[in-house]
C-alpha cells in the first residue's frame, strides 16, 4: 500500500477466475477503471495463468499492477467482485446450486471482510440472490454494501429482445427485469418504454404489433437465455461481465445509474428480509437507494411469488 499522503490506486479483487471472473478482470483492464486487479481462486495456477496472460495484453491497454493474490490482498480494495463456484450444469436450475455455492461461501465471504471491512462486494455467484443474502449474513457488511449482479444481465437481455422486435437501439428501451435471476423473473411491461411512450403507443406510431404471444416468446427467450447458451458453449460470461463491468464504473466513478440489481428488500408489497432484484441507484456509497416501482396487480403477484421462491431457498441454506 502506498503512505496515507499519496493518492490510492483503485484497487479492485476478484475472488473466482473461471470464465466469468476472467472475463470481468480483461474487460477490466480494457476498461481503465482500476489501477489494481487482484486474481483469487482455490485453483492458484488459474489465477497465476490468467494474471500472466492479462499482464501481457498491458503494451496494448494502459498501466495496471495484475498479480495472482490471497485474501489479505483484498485490503483496501474499492470492490471484491466474487465469481467464484460451481457454474450452472446442463438442465440444471440455479436453485440447484445452492448448497454446493453456500458451502463455499462460509469459507470465502469471512476472509474478504476481514481484510477488506470498508469495501464494496459485489457478487455474480448463482445463485445469486440467496448468495448476496448470505454474503449480506456471513459479512456483517451494511445493506448498501453487498450487491448481487441481479437480472442486470436478464434486463439487458430483455432489452435487446425488444430492440430486435421494435427495430430500435437496444439502448433506447427502458424496461426491466425484476425479482430473481431466474425462473420466476418478473418482466415489468406495465413501466416499458421507448422515449417515455408506452410499448402500445410507440407500436401505434411505428404501425407495428406487439400481441400476446410477442410478450410471452419475449420472456420466454430473456428467461430461458442461460439453458439455450450453456447447451451450447457450456457457460455464459460476455454479457455478464460486460454487466458487471457498468455496474464497477458506476460504483467507482460515483455515477448514481440506475441498474436492477440484487439487494436486501423489506416492506415493499409486503415483501421481506430476501434479496431480489429491483433497480436501484448505485453511486460510490454502494446502493445509494432502492427505486420502488409502481407495479401492476399482476407483477405484484408475480415478483410477491418470485420473493417465496428465493426464500425457501434461503432456508436449504441455513444461515
Ligand atoms: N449472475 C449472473 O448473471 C451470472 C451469469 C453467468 C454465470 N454466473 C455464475 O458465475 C459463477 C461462475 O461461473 P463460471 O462460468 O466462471 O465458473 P467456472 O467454473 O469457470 O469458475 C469458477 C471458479 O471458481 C473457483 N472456485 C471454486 N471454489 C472456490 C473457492 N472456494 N475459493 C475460490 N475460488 C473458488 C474455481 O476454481 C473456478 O476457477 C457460477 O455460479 C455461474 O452460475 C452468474
Amino acid at each position: 500500500m502506498p503512505p496515507d499522503d499519496q493518492p490510492h490506486p483503485t484497487r479492485v479483487a476478484i475472488v473466482g477466475t473461471g470464465n466469468v471472473g476472467a472475463t470481468f478482470a480483461y474487460s477490466l483492464l480494457l476498461s481503465r477503471l482500476s489501477s489494481e486487479i487482484v486474481l483469487i481462486d482455490a485453483n492458484r495456477a488459474r489465477a497465476e495463468g490468467e494474471a500472466m496472460d492479462l499482464n501481457h495484453a498491458i503494451p496494448f491497454a494502459h498501466p495496471t499492477r495484475i498479480w495472482a493474490g490471497d485474501y489479505e490482498d483484498c485490503a483496501g480494495a474499492a470492490l471484491t467482485v466474487v465469481a467464484a463456484g460451481t457454474a450452472q450444469r446442463p438442465g440444471e436450475t440455479r436453485l440447484d446450486m445452492i448448497l454446493r455455492n453456500g458451502e463455499i461461501w462460509k469459507q470465502i465471504i469471512p476472509q474478504i471482510v476481514q481484510h477488506n471491512p470498508g469495501g464494496i462486494l459485489l457478487i455474480a455467484t448463482n445463485p445469486v440472490d440467496a448468495l448476496t443474502y448470505a454474503a449480506l449474513k456471513l459479512s456483517g457488511l451494511p445493506t448498501g454494501r453487498v450487491i448481487g449482479s441481479g437480472t442486470v444481465l436478464d434486463t439487458a437481455r430483455f432489452r435487446y429482445l425488444l430492440s430486435q422486435h421494435f427495430q430500435v437501439d437496444a439502448r433506447s428501451v427502458h424496461a426491466f427485469i425484476i425479482g430473481e435471476h431466474g425462473d420466476s423473473e418478473v418482466p415489468v411491461w406495465s413501466l416499458a418504454n421507448i422515449a417515455g411512450m408506452e410499448l402500445e403507443d410507440f407500436c401505434r406510431s411505428q404501425g407495428l404489433a406487439l400481441t400476446a404471444a410477442d410478450r410471452q416468446n419475449i420472456y420466454e427467450q430473456t428467461r430461458d437465455a442461460a439453458y439455450r447458451i450453456i447447451e451450447r458453449k457450456g457457460a455464459t460470461y460476455y454479457a455478464v461481465a460486460a454487466g458487471l463491468i457498468a455496474i464497477t464504473a458506476a460504483l467507482l466513478r460515483d455515477q448514481n445509474t440506475v441498474f436492477s440489481v440484487s439487494t436486501l428488500i423489506e416492506d415493499y408489497y409486503g415483501i421481506q428480509d430476501v434479496c431480489l432484484s429491483l433497480p436501484a441507484i448505485l453511486n460510490s456509497s454502494g446502493i445509494r437507494n432502492v427505486l420502488r416501482l409502481d407495479l401492476s396487480a399482476d407483477e405484484q403477484e408475480k415478483l410477491k411469488k418470485s420473493a417465496a421462491i428465493l426464500q425457501s431457498t434461503l432456508r436449504k441454506l441455513n444461515l
